[in-house]
């Protein structure tokens, strides 16, 4: 990956956070996309540069065209056209069922979590217009997207829509040899799992559920991203790979 840019959204935290600075290691040229927290950004840009990479922050709200692309083209100015994007801003689900859920809240899952898919992939491609192949697009979808749960069809429609997104796009770029691949984790610690952070009861309770007995860490998934945009992933392309500890296996034995 070295001297290669990666633009990384959400990456101020979690699974962002843990993919930038994997990439830093790596060498690369890795370009900080966050939301709101400048200095959880700067944190993770420090990171990046303690790993061995070179680091940028730029805000960009990933449901919002024209931020999406003030980011990109802050980042192309500044380095070229980007070698890898890894889209893991995201929003987990309301908990409320649907005959409960506002509109607004519906649109606001999907808008960040399938739009923004849709908006940081076509920012990355037009950024590279016609520059030789070699590049790899990476979403962060979920187990969600295929093993849904009551209370999270804005999540779970927003990651099954973005199956569809990746393997569409995978054939579509396949030529220019862009390769699209989907990352499923399970339960990963988080913010977005804060609770399980903080309240080790409750986290064991949720990890008896996981075949390896643990839930996993953002590194893991991290190790997970940087060889899917690597070479060694050379004829990976359209794929949705799940990282759960075996969680979603264990769908069928609850009853
Ligand atoms: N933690 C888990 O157990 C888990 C499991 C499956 C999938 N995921 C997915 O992983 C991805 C990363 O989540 P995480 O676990 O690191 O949690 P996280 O909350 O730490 O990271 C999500 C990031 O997205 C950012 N974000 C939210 N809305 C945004 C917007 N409109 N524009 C730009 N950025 C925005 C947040 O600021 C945050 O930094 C998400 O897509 C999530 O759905 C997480």
């Amino acid at each position: 990956m070295a001297e290669r840019t990666v633009i990384v959204t959400g990456a101020e935290s979690g699974i962002g956070a843990a993919c930038a600075e994997a990439f830093g290691a790596t060498g690369a040229r890795v370009a900080i996309l966050f939301y709101q927290d400048q200095a959880a950004a700067d944190a993770t840009a420090a990171a990046v540069t303690r790993a061995g990479g070179t680091a940028m922050t730029v805000q960009a709200h990933v449901d919002d065209e024209a931020s999406v692309d003030r980011a990109f083209g802050a980042v192309e100015a500044a380095w070229g056209p980007a070698a890898v994007l890894v889209n893991s801003a995201g929003l987990n689900m309301s908990g409320v069922t649907v005959r409960d859920m506002t509109l607004a809240q519906w649109r606001r899952l999907l808008d960040t979590d399938l739009t923004g898919a849709f908006l940081t992939s076509r920012r990355f491609l037009t950024g590279r217009g016609t520059a030789p192949g070699d590049a790899a697009i990476l979403h962060i979808s979920s187990i969600h997207a295929y093993a849904v749960r009551a209370g999270g069809a804005d999540y779970c429609a927003a990651k099954g829509g973005l199956s569809n997104l990746v393997e569409t796009l995978a054939i579509e770029e396949a030529p220019r040899g862009i390769r699209v691949n989907a990352i499923e984790p399970g339960m990963i610690l988080t913010p977005m799992n804060a609770r399980a952070e903080r309240d080790d009861a409750y986290r064991r309770t949720l990890e008896q559920n996981i075949p390896l007995g643990r839930a996993g860490q953002p590194a893991e998934v991290a190790d997970l991203a940087v060889f899917l945009a690597s070479d060694r992933a050379r004829y990976i392309t359209g794929a949705r790979i799940v990282i759960d500890g075996g969680l979603s296996l264990m769908q069928a034995l609850g009853a």
